[in-house]
Formats: structure tokens, C-alpha cells, sequence
């Protein structure tokens, strides 16, 4: 285990070193693969992060929004169902900006951000700590896999695991399954879950969502291939791609994709693959809920459902489970 480092009275960081990935190798598959894809974590470098930021707050883009509304409104709700002693576990922590809201009205023991980004979690919780003197902050430098085996609290505090914005919609279904599971470890026997999932609805909203008029969705997909460019050395030509975001009815999922519209080289990890005009790179699935299917998910991964609360719209939904 890391050794801990105490950075402030309420701040405890612990360095668990993400192994790095060999992202050209990745990427030199993934794309010359029959159905050419590129893994959504290359979205996010920080211009990426910044044109997710400014997608949230498109009239369009409804789920941020709903789901703090929603965690605003029932905070009350999900603490009555919760113990008094209790540490908020977030894996992909990011900002730690949905967490703030929990902090503010539940004043819980301990918040633990698991966030693979050192950068980011050391500027989120350096600023969040001193604005919560009474909530123990442990904040953890770990990449996904890492973070779903992190040992259990060894104060026996229960933990609550936390996994909003639908992130989970972005895992193909068995990489879901094992992910709840995950979860369902990473809470621990004694635990609890509270995660978003967005609901299927009209397509047309959907598809709104996805294109947005201001061109933040497009410019959001469009800069992965900015980013492998810098990362990598790729020599995509990122304004040759056309932005294509859609509902697929059958497999109840957005789909994001760049099409080529000029053909074009890339190299790879000292691979040359062609990229002819046409050809589509599937960058991103959001796949899309109903209350009762996610909730039998979640008993599929080891959760017991205790509540689920939904918006007047329909749009968007938040999971309070056990463990079972
Ligand atoms: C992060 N994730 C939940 C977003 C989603 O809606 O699937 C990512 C996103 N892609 C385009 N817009 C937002």
C-alpha cells in the first residue's frame, strides 16, 4: 500500500501510481479493427474537460442538470435511508463537483474521490477540504481498476459509493455488469450505492442532447483526434471528420461517431493505417435506461434497490441500493 501523506488537517492523499497505458498500441488497434473505434477516455485531456464543462450547461443537454436538481431536491430523502457515520466513495471523481452538493447537506465522516488524474484531484479537494474542517477527506490517485479494490474502510465507517452523470451508461453491457460488480466490492458487505442513469425517452430529445447548436458536443468528439495528435503524433486531420450523434432504437443507445470525409493516413505506433473517405469511427455509446431494467441490474451485480427517484420530465434517474 502507498504511504499516506497528510497535506492539510482534513486531507489525507494517497499515490496508488496508475500504471500508464500504452495508449498508441491501443489506439493502433482499435482503429484498424473492421468497425474502427477509439476509446471515450480520449476525449478527455483538459481542453476536453472543458468542452464537456461547457456541454453540460447547453440548453440541450439535459442530465447535469436534472440529476443535481434531483440530488438537491431528495438529499433529505437519501440521507433518512443512510447510517449517521458514513464515507462518500466516488471512483472517477473528477472535480468532485456533483460530491459538493452531498457534502453541503449530509456533513458525512469521510469523502474519498478515487480520480486517475492527480492534477485534478489535488486541485479539487485542496480547495474542498478547508470549505468541510468536519468531513475527512482521503483522496485517492488510482485508475478504475485500482479504485474497485480498494480496501474497505478500517474504522468499519459504512461506505456509500457514489457514480453519478450516467457515466455508467458509457460501458457496453458486459463491461457494466462487471463495473456494478465492482462497485458492489468497492462498497463492501455493509455498504451502499447512489448512481445516475439516464432514462430512454423521445428520440428527438436525445438526439438534441447530442447535437447541440453551439457545436460543444462536435468539437468535444472532434478533439480526441486533437488529443491522440499531440499524445501520439497521429497526423489525423480532425476538421475532416464530421461529428455524427444518434439514437439507436435497437440497442437503446447514443451513439457518437467521426466520418471521414476526405480520405486520409494516420500512423500509429509506427503503423500506417488508411482511413478512407466514408469510413466511420465510433467514439462514444451512452446507452439509455428504464427504472426497472437498471434496477435489475443492479440486484444482477449484488445490490438490493432501496429507492429511485425521477424527475417530472421522465429524463433522468438516481439509484439509492444496498448491498445485498
Ligand atoms: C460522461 N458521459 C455520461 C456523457 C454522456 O452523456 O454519455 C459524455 C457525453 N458525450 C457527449 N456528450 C456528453
Amino acid at each position: 500500500m502507498a504511504h499516506p501523506q497528510q497535506l492539510l488537517p482534513n486531507l489525507t492523499f494517497l499515490d496508488l501510481r496508475p500504471p500508464v497505458t500504452d495508449a498508441a498500441r491501443e489506439v493502433a488497434a482499435s482503429l484498424s479493427a473492421p468497425s474502427p473505434s477509439l476509446d471515450p477516455k480520449y476525449f478527455y485531456d483538459q481542453r476536453g474537460s472543458a468542452l464537456f464543462d461547457a456541454i453540460t450547461r447547453t440548453p440541450e443537454y439535459y442530465p447535469t442538470r436534472t440529476e443535481a436538481a434531483l440530488l438537491t431536491e431528495h438529499a433529505d430523502a437519501m440521507a433518512a435511508q443512510l447510517p449517521g457515520e458514513l464515507v462518500i466513495a466516488e471512483p472517477g471523481a473528477g472535480g468532485c463537483d456533483k460530491a459538493r452538493l452531498l457534502l453541503d447537506r449530509w456533513r458525512p465522516s469521510g469523502y474519498m474521490p478515487l480520480e486517475i488524474s492527480r492534477e485534478c484531484l489535488l486541485g479539487a479537494t485542496r480547495a474542498l477540504a478547508p470549505r468541510h474542517p468536519s468531513v475527512h477527506f482521503t483522496a485517492v490517485c488510482a485508475d478504475y481498476s485500482q479504485a474497485l479494490s480498494f480496501p474497505a474502510d478500517d474504522q468499519g465507517r459504512p461506505r456509500l459509493v457514489f457514480f453519478p452523470g450516467s457515466t455508467i451508461g458509457n460501458f457496453e453491457p458486459v463491461a457494466r455488469a462487471d463495473f456494478l460488480a465492482g462497485l458492489r466490492r468497492l462498497a463492501g458487505d455493509d455498504g451502499f450505492l447512489l448512481i445516475g442513469a439516464d432514462l430512454q425517452k423521445d428520440p428527438g430529445r436525445l438526439n438534441a442532447a447530442y447535437n447541440d447548436a453551439e457545436g460543444h458536443t462536435a468539437a468535444f468528439n472532434r478533439n480526441a483526434l486533437h488529443h491522440l495528435n499531440r499524445r501520439l503524433d497521429c497526423g489525423f486531420e480532425p476538421d475532416a471528420f464530421e461529428h455524427l450523434a444518434f439514437y439507436n432504437e435497437t440497442a437503446q443507445r447514443i451513439e457518437m461517431h467521426l466520418e471521414c470525409l476526405r480520405d486520409q493516413t494516420v500512423s500509429v505506433a509506427g503503423r500506417r493505417i488508411a482511413l478512407p473517405t466514408g469510413t466511420r469511427i465510433h467514439t462514444e455509446s451512452s446507452y439509455k435506461f428504464t427504472v426497472e431494467g437498471f434496477s435489475r441490474e443492479l440486484v444482477e451485480a449484488g445490490f438490493a434497490p432501496l429507492s429511485s427517484w425521477v424527475d417530472d420530465e421522465e429524463l433522468f434517474s438516481i439509484h439509492l441500493a444496498r448491498a445485498a
